[in-house]
């Protein structure tokens, strides 16, 4: 199963009479459990990408499936049904409500669910701060954490859903190096523990690093596919990414990946 497909993908914003084109004929499909990293420049559509699969916006045109079923032509309700149920979101700034405690505000996105009872809501609200490490800061209010423990607790309030894919738009943005890595390697031991799918977006070439798969999209366009195995990047020679044989894949040498697949001819200026 796909987690995510996307499928000639098209996606316009209008700016007065003005089209912008954010993204162009997006082609590409993910199996459940990928730790994908999206790279490119500022404005190259990173974060557009990313609300499309999270189905915050729709595309302009093209379909895309999550979990095999097509979400286009659905009700504002029914993606908002989706997002609650599927799709876990971590965010540069991590919009944790100032009001709620840590533990209220891994509980808030369950409050909607009907299916849970109280006793189990809280249940995993516990398991979750306990999974991020913080159990002891349950009752903490966002003033009253570091950067990287607000981090921990956004990171929570996307896993307590139990979601399909969990999207991060520049997690590590606003935290210093070293706690950006710690929050990094948090979310690839989830990965590996739960077999949680991540998708983020990152300028960062050391988060690269940390990925399995890496796309870097240039004004608009996927530009380059990379995939790692065992240790080893490969250019992938399409963009549909599995639908190749590995003996098509393009091997990058060693020491020179990701950089040498992130940035090709075109360096960042990041
Ligand atoms: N709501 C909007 N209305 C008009 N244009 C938009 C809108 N959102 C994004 N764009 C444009 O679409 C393009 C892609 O923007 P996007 O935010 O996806 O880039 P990004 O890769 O996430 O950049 P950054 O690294 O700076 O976050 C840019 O040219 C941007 O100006
Ligand atoms: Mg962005």
């Amino acid at each position: 199963m796909k987690v995510v497909r996307i499928v000639d993908v098209c996606k316009d914003y209008l700016l007065g009479e003005q089209k912008v084109q954010a993204l162009r004929n997006i082609n590409l499909e993910f199996e459940a459990g990928v730790f994908l990293a999206i790279a490119g420049p500022s404005g190259s559509g990173k974060t557009t990408l990313l609300n499309l699969i999270g189905c915050i916006d729709t595309p302009t045109s093209g379909k895309i499936y999550i979990n095999d079923r097509d979400v286009s032509g659905r009700t504002p309700d029914q993606l908002a049904d989706l997002r609650a149920r599927k799709i876990g979101f971590i965010f540069q700034t991590f919009n944790l409500l100032p009001v709620l405690s840590a533990a209220e505000n891994v509980e808030y996105p369950l409050l909607h669910r009907r299916d849970l009872s109280s006793a189990q809501r809280q249940e995993r609200v516990a398991h979750f701060l306990d999974v991020v490490g913080l159990s002891n800061y349950t009752r903490n209010r966002p003033n009253q954490l570091s950067g990287g423990q607000r981090q921990r607790v956004a990171i929570a309030r996307a896993l307590a859903i139990q979601p399909a894919i969990v999207l991060a738009d520049e997690p590590t943005a606003n935290l210093d190096h070293k706690t950006g890595e710690e929050i990094l390697l948090l979310m690839k031991r989830i990965n590996r523990k739960l077999g949680t799918t991540f998708i983020f977006s990152t300028h960062d070439k050391r988060v690269i690093a940390r990925a399995d798969r890496m796309i870097r999209i240039e004004d608009g366009q996927i530009a380059k596919l990379g995939k790692r195995l065992r240790s080893r990047w490969f250019l992938v020679p399409n963009q549909l990414s599995e639908a190749h044989r590995s003996s098509d894949y393009k091997p990058v040498q060693p020491g020179e990946a990701p950089v040498a697949v992130v940035e090709g001819r075109h360096a960042d200026q990041d």
